[in-house]
C-alpha cells in the first residue's frame, strides 16, 4: 500500500490536484482499493452494496432528525408532530428514514440468503460471515430501539411487549428486562437509553463492524459461486474488473432505490398515533414484521420453546462455516444445508404471514 512504497511527485491535471495527490498519495490508495479483479461468475444481486447504501441514508437523515428531536416523555411525541407539520421536508426526512430502516432489514437478510445459498460463508470468508451475523443483530436492535422514539401509543406498547419478551429469557431474563427499561416499567430512563443506543451506540459499532466486514471482503476477493477457493492457492478462474464493471451498476442499483424511497415516502408517510399513555392498553399491539414470526412463534409453542429456538437459530447461523465442513458450492451437491435453510426460511415466513393476518 502507498505508506510502504515510495511516494510519487504529482504530473496531475491542475496545480491544485498536483498539491493534494502529494499530500495524500490518494491515486495509490484508490488503486488498491478499486483496481481489484472479481470472479467473472459472482452474483451478489448488489444485496450487500444497498444495505451499505440505506444504512448511509440512515445516517445522513437521522442526523438532521436529531436537530428537532427532544429525547423526554413530555417533549418527545411534540417534536416529532412539529418536524411532520412546521419544518421544511420534515415529514419526507423521517418518511424516509422509516422506509430505509425497513429496507436496510430486508436487504441485510436477502443479503444472508444470497451469501447462505452460494455457500460464500465457507473457507475463508467464515470471519466474514461471523460479523455479518453481528451486523444483522445491530441492524434489528437500531430497528427496536428507533421504534420507541416519537412516544406514541404504539411505539410505547410495543416496547413493553418487545421488553417483556427479552425478560423471559432463561436464567437472565429479569436482569435482562431491568436493564433495557432501566428500572421495572418503560418510562424516561427507557426513552433516554433508547436514544442514546439508537444514535451513539449502534452507528459507532454497526460502522466498525462495517468497516472490518468491507476490509475482509476486499482482502478475500468475492467468492465464486460455482467453485471452492483453493486452499493455500490464489482462486482459480476468469475474472473482470471491480471498477467500473461492478461500481457502475451497483450505482445503479443504489439510484434506483433512491427513486423507490422517496415514492414510498411521499405516498406512504410515516405514521403518528396518539401520544403514549402508559394508563391505556391498547386492544391489539404487535411489533414490527421482522419480529412478527418470533412473536407468533411464542403463541403456539410454550414460551420457553418460543424463546429458545429463535436463540439457538441464531447461535448455530453463527457458527454455521465451522459446523457445515462439505467443501461443495453448488447447492445440488449441499442438500442437507440447503434443504435445511429452505424449510427454516419457509416456517419463518409462514408465521410472519401469520402473523400479520392474525
Ligand atoms: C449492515 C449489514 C451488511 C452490509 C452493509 C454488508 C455489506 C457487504 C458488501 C457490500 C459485500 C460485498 C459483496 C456484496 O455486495 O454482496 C458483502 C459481502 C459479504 N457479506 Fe455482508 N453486509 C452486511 C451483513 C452481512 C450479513 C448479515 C452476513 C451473513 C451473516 C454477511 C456476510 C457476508 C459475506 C460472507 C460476504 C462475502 C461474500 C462473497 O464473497 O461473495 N454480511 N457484505
Amino acid at each position: 500500500m502507498a505508506a510502504n512504497t515510495e511516494p510519487v511527485a504529482a504530473d496531475a491535471a491542475t496545480p491544485a490536484s498536483g498539491w493534494i495527490e502529494e499530500r495524500t498519495q490518494g491515486r495509490a490508495l484508490a488503486a488498491a482499493l478499486l483496481h481489484v479483479r472479481i470472479p467473472a461468475e459472482a452474483r451478489t444481486l448488489y444485496f450487500g452494496g444497498i444495505a451499505l447504501f440505506l444504512f448511509g441514508i440512515q445516517v445522513a437523515t437521522g442526523t438532521l432528525l436529531a436537530l428537532y428531536y427532544k429525547p423526554t416523555p413530555d417533549a418527545a411525541y411534540d417534536s416529532v408532530l412539529f418536524m411532520m407539520s412546521d419544518v421544511s421536508f420534515g415529514w419526507l426526512i423521517r418518511s424516509v428514514h422509516h422506509w430505509a430502516a425497513n429496507l436496510m432489514i430486508l436487504f441485510v437478510v436477502l443479503h444472508l440468503l444470497r451469501v447462505f445459498f452460494q455457500a460464500a460463508y465457507k473457507y475463508p470468508r467464515e470471519l466474514t460471515w461471523v460479523i455479518g451475523i453481528g451486523l444483522l443483530g445491530i441492524t434489528m436492535v437500531f430497528g427496536f430501539t428507533g421504534y420507541l422514539l416519537p412516544w406514541d401509543q404504539r411505539a410505547y406498547w410495543a416496547t413493553v411487549v418487545g421488553t417483556e419478551i427479552a425478560g423471559s429469557v432463561p436464567l437472565i431474563g429479569d436482569q435482562l428486562l431491568l436493564l433495557l427499561r432501566g428500572g421495572v416499567d418503560v418510562t424516561e430512563a427507557t426513552l433516554s437509553r433508547f436514544f442514546g443506543l439508537h444514535v451513539l451506540v449502534l452507528p459507532l459499532v454497526l460502522g466498525g463492524l462495517l468497516a472490518v466486514h468491507l476490509t475482509l471482503v476486499h482482502q478475500l476477493g468475492l467468492a465464486n459461486p460455482k467453485r471452492p477457493d483453493p486452499r493455500g492457492r490464489p482462486p482459480e478462474g476468469k475474472t473482470v474488473p471491480f471498477f467500473p464493471n461492478y461500481v457502475l451498476d451497483e450505482l445503479i442499483a443504489w439510484y434506483i432505490l433512491l427513486a423507490l424511497l422517496v415514492v414510498l415516502a411521499s405516498l406512504f408517510p410515516a405514521g403518528l398515533e396518539a401520544q403514549a399513555n402508559p394508563l391505556e392498553t391498547p386492544p391489539h399491539t404487535k411489533p414490527e414484521w421482522y419480529f412478527l414470526g418470533v412473536y407468533e412463534l411464542l403463541k403456539l409453542v410454550p414460551r420457553i420453546v418460543g424463546i429458545l429456538a429463535p436463540i439457538g437459530g441464531l447461535f448455530l447461523l453463527t457458527v454455521l462455516p465451522f459446523l457445515d465442513r462439505n467443501p461443495e458450492v453448488l447447492a445440488r451437491r449441499r442438500k442437507l444445508a440447503v434443504g435445511t435453510a429452505t424449510v427454516v426460511l419457509v416456517a419463518g415466513i409462514a408465521l410472519t404471514v401469520r402473523g400479520f393476518s392474525s
